[in-house]
């Protein structure tokens, strides 16, 4: 057994008991995807801040931060007060409520492309539903992604990644064109399909920008899509509220036909939306045109959409961020995170770098820095992949774990604002000291 495991053992033997339980209830043990973790995953009980704890009693800084969705930390008061209030009134009123009126304001106010908005339960729905208005607005059947960019867990978006596709259809693959994100292979499909309803991206590239695109392919893709009536729409999921308080679309300027959100929408709890212009949102509309209503319309009800749970947690975080500077901490906080990191691997002779644009931080090992002017990762994609050994990111995730630092698989690192500068500094320390731990232990 690897030291890191020994360790790893050792302080989590509540951690071990609970998952014993859960391995024979559960597919792999879990309940979700990346909470994986070989030998056993770590159960939390707690967490306040960028802090939470384990129920071993372990401490870590929080860097999954609700898989993105807590860009004010956990527990922050508003969001609390709101949510006790809301608790006492009724969790759903099975009907519409004002608190969706003042959530979907805060949306309109911050993101550009928010002619309307509808709500939703997960990001995985919107993009789903995304899909379906485009198809029924344009009349056209196929939509175009790029590989690795992830849009939730639905037929349609999860192939072109290779996560597992059973039970996909092939009728519906046949729908979903797979590209590299560059702009020829776009403008070649373009112009020799005429079946392209749409076209969707992660607007800082996948996973949140850890295979990056430039802003440059956001505008070319603008005008190409423009030029051929496909629908624009950005996944700002991971995004959105957090890469600036209007999401990619407002930090590089450039805005899509319609947009998906989540996470940090909904302050926490449960919750996405999808927006945009007017007349593809109103393909849900009623018309009172019993044709059009039965055959044309996009039928869209939804037990939890908008509950009001969901709303006043979203409201009172969509409000904190029009109004504090909440992205503007996180990426102060981003920036020395990441050179705190590029200066242990330089001290440790290290290949490796940090990077990632605002407050998203990404562990490249194994290969070389490599920036454009705007400070955008340019290293080649496929480069990116393979440096990322799956054993070596595996003993750095549990090393990290071992030292205090919980992270989305190890090499993302996601900032709130209520993380503090010493629980950045003390970080920087923690991952020498897993760096060290890796190395020992061989996978270095
Ligand atoms: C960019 C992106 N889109 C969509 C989703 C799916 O969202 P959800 O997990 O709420 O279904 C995710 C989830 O991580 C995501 O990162």
């Amino acid at each position: 057994m690897t030291t890191i495991d020994e360790r790893f053992f050792k302080t989590h033997p509540l951690s071990l008991e609970t998952a014993t339980q859960a391995k024979d209830m559960f597919p792999d043990g879990v309940t979700h995807d990346i909470r994986y973790i070989s030998p056993f995953p770590i159960y939390m009980q707690s967490a306040k801040d960028g802090i939470k704890w384990d129920i071993d009693g372990n401490r870590y800084i929080d860097y999954v931060i609700g898989h993105g969705a807590l860009i004010l930390g956990h527990g922050r008061k508003e969001v609390v007060d709101g949510l006790s209030s809301q608790i006492k009134d009724g969790t759903h009123l099975g009907g519409s409520t004002k608190q969706e009126i003042q959530w979907a304001k805060e949306i309109m106010n911050l993101v550009p492309c928010a002619e309307k908005v509808r709500f939703v339960a997960s990001g995985t729905e919107a993009s789903l539903m995304a899909l379906r208005l485009a198809r029924a607005y344009t009349g056209k059947n196929k939509v175009i992604k790029f590989a690795y960019h992830f849009h939730g867990w639905h037929d349609y978006l999860i192939l072109g990644e290779p996560r597992g596709v059973g039970g996909v259809p092939d009728k519906v693959a046949e729908t979903v064109v797979v590209l590299e994100p560059n702009i020829e292979s776009v403008e070649r499909v373009l112009q020799q399909d005429d079946d392209i309803a749409c076209l969707i991206l992660e607007p800082t590239g996948a996973h949140g920008g850890q295979l990056p695109v430039p802003p440059a392919f956001l505008e070319a893709l603008r005008s190409l899509t423009e030029q051929h009536n496909v629908v624009l729409i950005f996944d700002e999921v991971v995004t959105g509220f957090r890469v600036s308080k209007g999401g990619a679309q407002l930090r590089y300027g450039v805005t899509p036909d319609m947009s998906t959100h989540a996470k940090v929408l909904a302050g926490g709890l449960p919750g996405g939306a999808v927006v945009g212009k007017k007349d593809i949102l109103d393909m849900i509309q009623h018309r009172g045109d019993p044709k059009w209503d039965s055959q044309k319309r996009v039928a869209h009800p939804g037990t939890f959409n908008a509950n009001p749970l969901s709303s006043v947690a979203g409201t009172a975080a969509l409000s904190i961020i029009a109004n504090e500077p909440i992205n503007e901490r996180c990426d102060v906080l981003a920036e020395r995170l990441k050179s705190g990191i590029n200066d242990v691997l330089i001290r440790n002779e290290i290949d490796g770098f940090a990077y990632g644009v605002s407050s998203i931080v990404f562990i490249g090992l194994g290969i070389a820095p490599e920036f454009d002017s705007n400070g955008i990762c340019v290293v080649p994609h496929d480069k990116i992949r393979k440096a990322a050994d799956p054993r070596m990111v595996g003993a750095l995730r549990k090393a990290l774990l071992n030292e205090g630092i919980d992270t989305q698989g190890g090499r993302v690192w996601r900032l709130s604002a209520a993380h503090t500068e010493s629980n950045i500094d003390d970080s920087i320390g923690s991952f020498e000291k897993a760096l060290d731990a890796v190395r020992k232990d061989g996978f270095i």
